[in-house]
């Protein structure tokens, strides 16, 4: 669905600084969690929602809870969130109306786990360790699945809107893929 592959410089740089993506990593595993439940509480009328957010919500905290106990492992600490300049100028796309504020919070939540599904598949490819390219797998193979849950619940409250502003939001995502510096870290 992205119209852009990630460059051959992140993955490189990944692998290289992986212990700094694992610790961001931890912090998308956070925020995945908590804008599950965000979802749930700033729509709750709208149909199968609800449920799926606090299925959502359950299954990203699972992987918090993996992806930090591989931080102990590694002796490595949460410490302070540093903030995701690709999330956070995705957001910042939301139009304010209700009904296109549901449409553009769903759809950027799709994006962003279509990215984060494509990278943690980079990473299942390209890291030396066998253990963590099985982990980064299976966990690529979850995020598939939220970016298939969060386009069938826009497509549902989108109506003839869906198309043409998942396309506007595509181009937008490319772009910032295409401008914003590398960073050790998931986006
Ligand atoms: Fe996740
Ligand atoms: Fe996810």
């Amino acid at each position: 669905m992205l119209l852009v592959a990630t460059p051959p410089a992140w993955t490189a740089q990944a692998v290289e600084r992986f212990d700094e993506v694992l610790v961001d990593h931890a912090h998308c595993e956070k925020k995945a969690a908590a804008h599950a439940l965000s979802m749930l509480v700033a729509f709750p009328q709208v149909p199968g929602l609800p449920r799926a957010m606090a299925r959502l919500a359950r299954e990203e905290a699972g992987h918090l809870g993996q992806v930090l106990a591989l931080l102990e492992k590694r002796g490595l600490f949460l410490g302070r969130d540093t903030g995701d300049p690709y999330a956070q100028a995705l957001q910042a796309q939301v139009r304010q109306p209700a009904r296109e504020r549901l449409l553009d919070r769903l759809l950027i939540s799709a994006l962003i786990e279509a990215r984060s599904e494509e990278r943690l598949r980079l990473l299942a490819e390209a890291l030396p360790d066998a253990e963590l390219r099985d982990f980064y797998a299976r966990l690529a193979a979850s995020e598939a699945g939220h970016h298939r849950l969060f386009l069938r619940l826009a497509r549902n409250s989108g109506g003839g809107d869906f198309q043409p502003r998942l396309d506007a939001l595509l181009a937008v995502e490319a772009r910032l893929i295409r401008e914003l510096p590398v960073r050790p870290a998931i986006h």
